[in-house]
């Protein structure tokens, strides 16, 4: 299966990158502390998909909705999420967009969270995490 690296050497905090990767937008999001411990604080039960859909996670996509589960990095510093809505595959908005704070689907009027949680709209299932990991201290490998 095809692989990139991804030097996220440049992202500062508070900002995200968007790659293409395999043909979709991929957002590689170098989060705030506010923005982890807003994540954190939210309640699985306040959550409408329950699963992290996150192939990473070490039990896998169907583990629970955590922001831990959803992190690339243990600290939460690092969110990488496919950019495709999951409702009907628009790209939503980022960098806080939305009313909780994270992403915002403007088609059709999805809201996501810092960890990229549905939390409000359409969409099905939180934003999927693609196969990810770092393989140095400044690269992340997709695929
Ligand atoms: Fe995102 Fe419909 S495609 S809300």
């Amino acid at each position: 299966m095809a692989s990139i690296p991804v030097d996220v050497s440049g992202i500062s905090e508070g900002t995200q990158l968007t790659v293409l990767f395999l043909g979709k937008p991929v957002f590689i999001r170098r989060r705030t502390q506010e923005e982890i411990e807003a994540a954190r604080a939210v309640p699985l039960s306040d959550l409408k998909d329950s699963e992290s859909r996150n192939p990473n996670s070490p039990d896998g996509e169907g583990s629970p909705a955590t922001d831990e589960n959803r992190a690339l990095s243990e600290s939460g510093e690092w969110l990488v999420m496919q950019g495709v809505c999951t409702h009907l595959g628009c790209v939503p908005l980022g960098d806080g967009a939305g009313d909780f704070g994270g992403w915002f689907c403007p088609c059709h009027g999805s809201h996501y969270d810092t960890a990229g949680r549905i939390r409000r709209g359409p969409a099905p299932q939180n934003l999927h995490v693609p196969v990810a990991e770092f393989v140095s201290d400044t690269v992340i490998q997709l695929g």
